[in-house]
């Protein structure tokens, strides 16, 4: 798949990877839609690409809303034709500071899981049987090393991130052959609103600009990339454009 004219859809675009991303692929010649809730800091992203003779477009939506799935892949294709690259990068930690199991609320827990989980399931629903006509398509689904590692006071996030890893592998099984493909990918630390807002102390300089990250997520999505669908990835991992530290 050629990133060249590809139609991309990714959540989580008004900042940190989702921002990145919709960035890397506008200047790589994709056409993106960018999907977040709030309008203003995603339409000056949108902006900003335009400015740089970039094609990008918001969709304002929260990808935990029952009615939003549809509503979202509706709109991106009236904008951008049908999407050959959907990228399910919005999150949400829940509420911080990140609590112990024991003090997490199970409201909050099913919030995580809706942003985290079902939303990008709906999504991918949404846009896979385009795909599956076509005979070609790519998801990418961003998950943590949360997902694998049992970090204290992570439960929520974690859990919803081990089942989305899961759901790929079986998503994956499910489409094998038809020319669609499905990784999980676990980006790293990046010097992100949701890293500074997960552990404050951390130094942001020792933390991996998302940019970067953006630019080996490229390879894995273009043609050359060799990785099996269904695979997790780990982005440091993969070969560094400029053989850089990611
Ligand atoms: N940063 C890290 O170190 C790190 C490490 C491992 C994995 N990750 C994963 O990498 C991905 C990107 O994280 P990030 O650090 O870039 O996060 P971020 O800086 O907090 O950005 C999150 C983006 O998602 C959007 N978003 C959040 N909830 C949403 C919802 N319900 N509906 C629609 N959009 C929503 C936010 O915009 P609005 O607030 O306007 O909705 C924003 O554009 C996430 O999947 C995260 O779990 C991050």
């Amino acid at each position: 798949m050629n990133v060249k004219g590809l139609t991309a859809l990714v959540t989580g675009g008004s900042r940190g990877l989702g921002r990145a991303l919709g960035e890397a692929l506008a200047a790589a010649g994709a056409r993106v839609v960018l999907v977040a809730q709030h309008a203003e800091p995603l339409g000056a992203v949108v902006a900003g690409i335009r400015a740089r003779g970039g094609e990008a477009h918001a969709v304002v939506a929260d990808v935990a809303e029952l009615e939003a799935a549809h509503a979202i892949a509706g709109q991106a294709a009236a904008l951008v034709g049908p999407v050959d690259l959907l990228v399910n990068s919005a999150s949400t930690l829940g509420p911080v500071p990140l609590r112990l199991l024991l003090d997490t609320e199970c409201e909050d827990l099913s919030r995580v899981l809706e942003v985290n989980l079902v939303g990008p399931f709906r999504l991918t629903k949404a846009v896979a049987g385009s795909m599956l006509l076509r005979g070609r398509g790519t998801i990418v689904n961003i998950s943590s090393d949360a997902a694998v590692e049992a970090y204290e006071r992570w439960g929520a996030y974690a859990a919803s991130k081990a089942a989305l890893d899961h759901l790929t592998r079986v998503w994956a099984a499910e489409l094998a052959g038809t020319g669609v493909r499905i990784f999980g990918v676990d980006p790293g630390e990046m010097n992100t609103r949701m890293h500074a807002e997960a552990m404050p102390e951390a130094d942001p300089t020792a933390l991996a600009d998302p940019a970067r990250v953006a630019a080996r997520l490229l390879a894995l999505i273009g043609a050359e990339s060799g990785v099996a669908t269904g695979a997790r990835v780990v982005v440091a991992n993969l070969p560094s454009p400029d053989r850089g530290v990611g």
